[in-house]
């Protein structure tokens, strides 16, 4: 209960703090988007994401964060109070990406990474830019939709082989989870749990299985 208490003035004090707007959960049929393969909005947590930013070795010469499924912008903008070298969205909603960007301009003060974009898109389509370095992903789609969003992944690291680490906040049982452990290219390599439902899992790739992506786009 009191931690309950505590954890909604927590809440309420950093969005006071940023001036934004993203505690909600909204249905993706009330914004007539429902697809099965697509889950609905509800916000980063923010103790845990935060905790998990503020261990990340953010190389800010080099870093690149995405986040799939942006939704009201506030892992975009928590990431954006570390200094990467640009924060990019992709969102599928154009209502909530245009609440995202009004977060964003009314918490830019507070940022040390200015260079932050918002994209209306579905993220099953979105061609991954050669410098994004983490991806955060919190349980956003599974399905086909994730499907996509891993090969899109591989060949973003068959045209720029380098090392990109994934970072997912997933509840206790998701089939996003399942989704990303039916693949090979991303290795497991530690999972945190910072409430009963709010777990973090890090995948990472590297060199050589960036060399097995070029393989095994070449024989499928
Ligand atoms: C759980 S919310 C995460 C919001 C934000 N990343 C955060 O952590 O604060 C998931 C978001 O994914 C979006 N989404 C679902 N399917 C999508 C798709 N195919 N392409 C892009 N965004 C999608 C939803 O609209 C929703 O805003």
């Amino acid at each position: 209960m009191c931690r309950a208490i505590g954890e909604r003035l927590y809440i309420r004090y950093q969005e006071w703090w940023l001036s934004i707007h993203t505690e909600a959960v909204i249905q993706l049929d009330q914004l007539k988007l429902e697809d099965p393969d697509r889950r609905y909005y509800s916000p980063a947590n923010y103790h845990a994401f935060a905790a998990v930013l503020d261990r990340l070795n953010i190389q800010p010469e080099r870093d690149v964060l995405l986040d799939f499924g942006s939704g009201l912008g506030r892992a975009v903008i928590l990431a954006a109070l570390h200094p990467f070298r640009r924060v990019i969205g992709v969102e599928v909603s154009a209502e909530l990406n245009q609440v995202a960007e009004e977060n964003v301009c009314r918490a830019l003060r507070r940022l040390r990474c200015r260079s932050v974009e918002l994209i209306r898109a579905d993220a099953a389509t979105y061609r991954i830019p050669p410098d994004v370095t983490v991806i955060f992903f919190n349980n956003p789609f599974c399905g086909l939709v994730l499907e996509n969003v891993l090969r899109n992944i591989r060949e973003s690291l068959s045209e720029k082989p380098r090392k990109v680490q994934l970072i997912c906040q997933v509840p206790e049982q998701s089939a996003f989870e399942m989704g990303l452990q039916q693949q090979s290219h991303f290795t497991l390599e530690r999972e945190e749990r910072f409430s009963q439902n709010v777990r973090y899992l890090f995948y990472e790739t590297n060199h050589t299985s960036n060399a097995q992506c070029l393989g095994s786009s070449a024989t499928n």
